[in-house]
């Protein structure tokens, strides 16, 4: 799928019930859920880089789980219950792949909004970015990207968008909204 990277996935933008990500793996990065399950998936540059986040927050002293990774749509059909925090069939990003939920130990591996005043919680909101990755439903933006507040859920979308969003506070919705003009001053073009 073309531009797989930046695309909006959401209520309005689902994914075909058929689409299952090219070159899942699992990378080896530590995880709240045990080898051989599939939530341990990610598409490939997006395992990647998060290996290298998980890596760096390492480095920094922090202790970054991966929850959940790849969600076939299947699975999300499961765990579809009506919360707003679990996005219908197709309209997940973990179906591509690209998304992954992160907590640490001192919320019990939770997702849970306490998450984003840990050491951890703090430290992925200032360096997602550096990795190719968004804060996808950020607080203030809920009537916009349609989730409530997740400051554990980061999204793939490379690093040259990462870093425009990041710096512009924009979502990936207001993005799309913009006018091809403006899309094509920002550095991803
Ligand atoms: N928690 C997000 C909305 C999802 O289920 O994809
Ligand atoms: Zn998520």
């Amino acid at each position: 799928m073309s531009n797989m990277y930046t695309r909006l996935i959401n209520q309005q933008h689902p994914l075909p019930e058929g689409y299952i990500p090219e070159h899942l793996v699992d990378i080896g990065i530590p995880f709240d859920a045990l080898p051989g399950d599939s939530k341990r998936l990610l598409e490939m540059k997006t395992a990647r880089a998060a290996l290298r986040l998980i890596s760096a927050s390492q480095r920094d002293g922090l202790s970054l789980y991966g929850v959940s990774g790849y969600r076939s749509y299947s699975r999300q059909k499961q765990l579809c219950t009506g919360s707003p925090y679990v996005a219908a069939p197709g309209t997940s990003e973990h179906q591509s792949g690209l998304a992954l939920d992160l907590s640490c130990p001192a919320v019990r591996m939770e997702l849970v909004e306490e998450f984003a005043h840990t050491p951890e919680g703090i430290w992925l909101a200032r360096n997602a970015s550096l990795f190719g990755f968004i804060l996808r439903y950020p607080k203030g933006k809920e009537d916009i990207t349609g989730v409530p507040y997740e400051p554990w859920h980061i999204r793939y979308v490379t690093k040259p968008l990462a870093t425009y969003l990041t710096l512009t506070g924009l979502t990936l919705e207001e993005y799309h909204q913009l006018p091809q003009h403006r899309k094509s001053d920002n550095p991803i073009q």
